[in-house]
Formats: structure tokens, C-alpha cells, sequence
């Protein structure tokens, strides 16, 4: 369904694809040939037949553990710059994605890890999980939206304190702060569940969630102009009609 990637698999089960980086001799670091080959192949999800995706590490040790160390080390400002630009035109790919997409997080999020993760509609993650944006330890800060994204989570404060800290954060207080949604006990079952979470949320129609997706956080006006399109859809017949009649909705799912 999308092009080979050096540094990544991709699989489809029951309509909900699989998105795993594949680096896991250096726990999934993100270098220019991952974020290059993460962008192609989001370019490729945003038009492929899936109504969900998961992205997760390859492995049990890490999810992500953060932008490539070694390939920084040598990087000019420019490069830097274009470096920062390259992570932050993935996470906002992720972001724009026309279904729900969600972070299976398994072992270490680290810096660009836990960045990407939360570009994504949402995180679970396995007990073994350990969140932080260690950038200031190495003289660095986060530079794929990890300033941004992190306090609309946890508050600006809160989001102040593990920047400037570095430090870990474990699954159960990930899940305390909201950075994680649910922990399960080991990757298998993540996965498992995450794909229990699709199944049921997938009855719902497509275009629906395309819909709110879009409008999540873009204000009133966005809001109710979505609200009026829907009314265009066979989803939204079909559905309101269902219930009237007491029945299942079949919904079609088609995105408008
Ligand atoms: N960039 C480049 N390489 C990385 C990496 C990163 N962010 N994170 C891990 N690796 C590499 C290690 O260098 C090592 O490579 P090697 O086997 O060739 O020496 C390999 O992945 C395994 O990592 P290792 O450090 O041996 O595993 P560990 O279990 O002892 O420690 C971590 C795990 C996550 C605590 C540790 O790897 C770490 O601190 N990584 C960097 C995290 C970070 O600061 N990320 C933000 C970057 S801005």
C-alpha cells in the first residue's frame, strides 16, 4: 500500500495500518533518513484506504529514544535549522492525518520520540514506558514541536518543569498527566488493545471523525461550519435515520 522504507514496516490489518520505525539496534533514533523516509510515507497515508494508524518502535526497549546524538553532533546552525524544520514538517504531517492516529508507546519517548507521540491524536502506552525531552542534558531543546504540543497537554507550567528538568517521566505519571491515555502491561498487549480501541471507534462514520478531527481546537466558527457540511453527508442521513428506526447505522464511511 506504501512505497518501501529502509527504516520503516508498514502493515494493514482490518483497515488500521501499522506504522513501525525500524532502527532498533539505536532504539528507533530518529536520523535525516527516518524523518525523510516518515515524510514520503505520510505523504503516501494521508491518500492510502486505511481509517486508522498506529505508529509504534520496533522492539520491547524503545518507542523512539529521540533524535539522532551522533548525526547532531557535527551539524552546523543551517543544518540544525533544517534539521528542526524536517522533524516539525513530520509532526505536523502526522497531525493533518484524515483518520485517528495512535502512539503505541513501548519502552523509551525520548526528546523527537515523545515529540512525534504527540503529534498524534492521542498516546497508550506500555508499562515499560518512559516519557521526557532530555534535550537540555546535551546543551540542546526540543525542536520537533515538543515546546508547543507538551503544554496544551500538562499546562504550561508543568510543561516549563520537564523541559527544564529533562526528566523522566514514568507511565504512571504519564498517565496522571494525560500524556498517556490508558497502560497496558507489555507491548503485545498495546497493540492488542489499540486495535480494540479502532474496531469499536471505526463503527462510527468516517466522515464524521474526519470532520471533528478538523475542527478540534480551531474555534467556534470552524465548528460550526463543519457542523453545516456534515449535514451533506449519506453518514449523517444514514446515522440519524438508524436511530429513528432503531436500528444499526451501516455507515459508508467515505471522508468528504
Ligand atoms: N541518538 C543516537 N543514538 C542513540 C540514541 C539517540 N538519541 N539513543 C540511543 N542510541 C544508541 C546508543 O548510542 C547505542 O548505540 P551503540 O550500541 O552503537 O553504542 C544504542 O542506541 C543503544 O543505546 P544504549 O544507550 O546502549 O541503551 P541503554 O539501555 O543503555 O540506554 C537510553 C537507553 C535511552 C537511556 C540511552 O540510550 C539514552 O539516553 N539515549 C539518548 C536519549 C536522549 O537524550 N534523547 C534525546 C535526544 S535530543
Amino acid at each position: 500500500m506504501i512505497s518501501n522504507f529502509e527504516t520503516l514496516i508498514f502493515s494493514v490489518s482490518e483497515d488500521i495500518g501499522t506504522l513501525t520505525i525500524n532502527r532498533a539496534d539505536k532504539l528507533n533514533a530518529l536520523n535525516i533518513q527516518v524523518l525523510r523516509e516518515l515524510k514520503g510515507a505520510l505523504t503516501e497515508l494521508r491518500a492510502a484506504p486505511i481509517r486508522g494508524l498506529i505508529v509504534t518502535g520496533e522492539g520491547e526497549k524503545a518507542f523512539i529514544a529521540g533524535a539522532d546524538i551522533a548525526e547532531m553532533k557535527s551539524m552546523e546552525p543551517g543544518e540544525a535549522l533544517a534539521f528542526s524544520e524536517l522533524g516539525q514538517l513530520v509532526t505536523l504531517a502526522f497531525e493533518a492525518l484524515p483518520y485517528p492516529c495512535v502512539a503505541c508507546v513501548n519502552g523509551f519517548a525520548l526528546g523527537g520520540g515523545f515529540e512525534m507521540a504527540l503529534s498524534c491524536d492521542f498516546i497508550f502506552a506500555s508499562k515499560n514506558a518512559v516519557f521526557g525531552l532530555p534535550e537540555v542534558k546535551l546543551g540542546l531543546i526540543p525542536g520537533f514541536g515538543g515546546t508547543q504540543r507538551l503544554m496544551k497537554i500538562v499546562g504550561e507550567r508543568r510543561a516549563r518543569e520537564i523541559i527544564f528538568s529533562g526528566r523522566n517521566i514514568s507511565s504512571d505519571e504519564a498517565k496522571n498527566l494525560g500524556i498517556a491515555l490508558e497502560v497496558y502491561a507489555d507491548k503485545a498487549q498495546l497493540l492488542a488493545e489499540t486495535q480494540n480501541w479502532f474496531k469499536t471507534a471505526l463503527k462510527n462514520s468516517s466522515c464524521a471523525i474526519y470532520e471533528a478531527k478538523q475542527v478540534l481546537g480551531k474555534g467556534l466558527v470552524e465548528e460550526r461550519k463543519a457542523f453545516g457540511a456534515i449535514f451533506q453527508t449519506q453518514d449523517m442521513i444514514e446515522g440519524t435515520a438508524a436511530f429513528l428506526e432503531k436500528r444499526k447505522a451501516e455507515f459508508k464511511g467515505k471522508i468528504l
